[in-house]
């Protein structure tokens, strides 16, 4: 974005380029995760899930076979809204594991749980339209929101998810807002869980202030710890909620295979959306995916990589527990990909990175300032503790809290409590 920038500037394209991609904010994120790529560094940056835990043959096997067993036919293009037989098994899915009743009719697949969210900001977001994201929250879905530059309303997260009070009193003042974006399960970036009762009361605000919900859940079958709760769309009454979710982190994210499901009403819309843009997700990985599905037990598979997860979790938070200073507050989540680290009010943790943990630590984690829609909030980072082996977690972890105890010691007031 930066090297766009710069060489539109040097070519006096500038005036071309649409606002939308002038304003586009997550342009540093090129920096950190080019560093982070550097394999001297350790990162905690990314969101990936571990290369070794992906079930690699059987993979093969599904791409094979599907060839195979289709025929000429895989080749062709497709519906949009993606094979009826995956669409059944993901209906099927998202009873059992979401509590979600619903049909092959109100599934469609996409290309990843990221086409899903920029499809429902293009349904409902004219320029400047009103929504409400939580803070922070997913910087990929902010990259998304951006393009279709809306008005933001941040609502803070802690423990129990989305700060409800907050929410009620922005809808009060702000009734046009028509959106409002959630990652209820295991949060990206916190790590935390929306309570059963806020998960109500979401639903009850957006029936009061007539706004859509986008209930964004790829983390939500990796648990290590304590039981399940119903999605927000579980105790959805008027087809208010679009739930998102994707195989990225629970199969592979080099599949692009999410699915959106929403209530028929939107769905018309939703599919020629996508009709637009894409016409199809690729069929032949539908296809595979659909007999990786068939010919293999992926809860079994999620068993494995939440076994291998909670290890890895463990072992950031122990060493965390250990290595890093007492005024430096973190979140300890019960499963999915990250921990939230808050440090002492005027730590600036995108300054931090750059000129001294990068540099001398060698390692990379993900600033905050690029996780708030209001771009505002400086003393926060994200860990990701999934993509590395324990061992190396350790290490990194230690080698960052060494450089975090300077300055929390020059910062002795007690950071926020998140
Ligand atoms: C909360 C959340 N939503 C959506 C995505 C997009 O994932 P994908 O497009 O790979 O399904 C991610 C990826 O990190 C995420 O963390």
């Amino acid at each position: 974005m930066i090297f766009a920038k710069k060489l539109a500037e040097a070519l006096n394209m500038k005036n071309l380029f649409a606002d939308r991609v002038l304003n586009n904010s997550t342009a540093d994120l090129d920096e950190i995760f080019k560093n982070s790529a550097n394999p001297e560094n350790i990162s905690f940056s990314g969101g990936f899930p571990d290369n070794h835990l992906f079930p690699e043959a059987d993979l093969k096997q599904a791409y094979q076979d599907a060839i195979t067993n289709d025929g000429p036919a895989i080749f062709q293009y497709q519906t949009t809204q993606g094979p009826l037989a995956l669409r059944k098994k993901i209906a099927a899915r998202m009873q059992q594991h979401a509590e979600v009743p619903t049909t092959a009719n109100e599934v469609m697949l996409t290309q990843g749980g990221q086409q899903a969210i920029d499809l429902v900001a293009k349904l409902v977001l004219n320029h400047g339209d009103a929504m409400i994201v939580e803070g922070p929250t997913y910087m990929g879905a902010l990259a998304a929101f951006d393009t279709y530059e809306p008005t933001y309303y941040e609502v803070p997260v802690d423990q129990h998810g989305m700060d409800i009070r907050v929410l009620r009193k922005t809808l009060r003042q702000h009734p046009e807002i028509k959106l409002i974006y959630t990652v209820p399960d295991f949060h990206n970036p916190t790590g935390t869980t929306m309570s059963i009762k806020r998960r109500q009361e979401l639903v009850a605000l957006a029936n009061q202030y007539n706004c859509l919900i986008l209930e964004d859940s790829p983390y939500r079958d990796l648990r290590y710890n304590g039981k399940s709760v119903p999605a927000v769309k579980h105790f959805d009454t008027e087809g208010r909620v679009i739930f998102i979710s994707s195989f990225s982190k629970i199969l592979s994210p080099a599949l692009r295979t999410g699915w959106l499901v929403a209530d028929e009403h939107l769905m018309t819309e939703l599919i020629n959306l996508k009709s637009a843009i894409d016409v199809q997700s690729p069929n032949v990985t539908l296809a595979a995916v659909n007999t990786y599905l068939d010919e293999h037990d992926l809860d079994a598979h999620i068993a494995k990589l939440n076994a291998a997860y909670k290890v890895k979790r463990d072992a950031m938070l122990t060493a965390m527990d250990r290595y890093f200073p007492k005024n430096v507050q973190y979140t300890r989540p019960n499963g999915g990909f990250f921990i939230w680290v808050t440090l002492p009010d005027n730590v600036d943790a995108h300054e931090l990175l750059t000129d001294v943990i990068l540099p001398q630590a060698h390692v990379a984690y993900v600033p905050s300032s690029c996780q708030f829609a209001s771009r505002k909030v400086k003393n926060g980072f994200r860990l990701n503790y999934t993509s590395l082996a324990p061992v190396t977690i350790t290490r990194g972890i230690q080698r960052l809290g060494a450089l975090l105890q300077p300055q929390a010691a020059a910062n002795l007031q007690t950071a926020i409590q998140f």
